[in-house]
């Protein structure tokens, strides 16, 4: 098996105490906007879920109000086109270029891996002669059948090893971070991948925060039927 296994990615959504970076999903949507959306919709997040990321109601609205959101009229089987409002989801994305770019809603969770998977995918773009896999075993020398076909992109840690996708991000400062943070290729890649976390599971944090109660109570039950076994064999010595 050729195809690597992901780079390890910390996040601070991981863990049972996981919470998102705010900051960080912005910066990640910002990737997403401006790069990705060209191929890749996010059907399952509606522009007013960006509240989320600490947008206020009058960004999140502008936000909204740039797209342009196909509405099917089953009476006249017309499909008319409006701005954005809260409402709505991001909509479909015509694509005419190679391969299907899959939603990216919940390719977080459906890709084994997650978020380390996405990131390791938009970093892992190589050369694919003289690549060397984590055993230092050299690709062509041990499948040599296994030169990439025109019109794919050699990448390791895809499934296959040939993606369809271009690679999407090339160069530092391919977008201007609004909060300053510096644009470099593995920061970009860490955020959208943060960012697809959050569209993957926005209740995540409040997943993390239900089970504490839940095992504040077990505690106190456990003590509890403790006690009370303690005192109903009290006198049985
Ligand atoms: C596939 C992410 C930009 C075209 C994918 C996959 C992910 C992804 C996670 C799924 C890989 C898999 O099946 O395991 C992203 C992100 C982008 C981005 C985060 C922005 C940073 C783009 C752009 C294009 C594109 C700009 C078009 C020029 C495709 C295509 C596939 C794909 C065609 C299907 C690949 C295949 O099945 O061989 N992308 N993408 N993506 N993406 Fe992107």
């Amino acid at each position: 098996e050729f195809h690597q296994h992901p780079k390890a990615l910390s996040l601070s959504s991981d863990g049972a105490f996981g919470k998102f970076d705010r900051q960080q999903l912005q910066r990640g949507f910002q990737v997403y906007s401006e790069v990705c959306a060209t191929c890749h919709a996010i059907k399952q997040v509606s522009y007013g879920d960006l509240r989320e990321l600490g947008y206020n109601e009058a960004e999140v609205k502008a936000i909204a109000a740039k797209a342009q959101v196909p509405e099917y009229n089953p009476a006249t089987g017309e499909v008319k086109q409006h701005p954005g409002a809260l409402k709505d989801h991001f909509p479909p994305v015509v694509y005419g270029g190679a391969g299907s770019p899959p939603d990216l809603s919940l390719i977080a969770k459906a890709r084994h891996g997650g978020a380390a998977y996405i990131y390791s995918l938009l970093t892992g773009y190589a050369d694919q002669a003289g690549y060397k896999n984590e055993k230092g075993e050299e690709l062509l020398k041990k499948f040599p059948d296994a030169k990439t076909p025109d019109g794919l992109f050699f990448n390791p840690y895809f499934a296959n090893l040939n993606i369809a996708m271009p690679q999407p991000l090339v160069s530092d400062g391919q977008v201007s971070y609004k909060d300053g943070t510096k644009a470099s290729v593995d920061q970009m890649a860490q955020d959208v991948s943060a960012f697809l976390v959050w569209t993957a599971e926005p209740k995540l944090e409040k997943r993390h925060q239900t089970g504490w109660p839940v095992l504040g109570f077990l505690i106190f039950a456990t003590v509890l039927a403790y006690m009370a076994y303690r005192t109903v064999w009290a006198e049985k010595k």
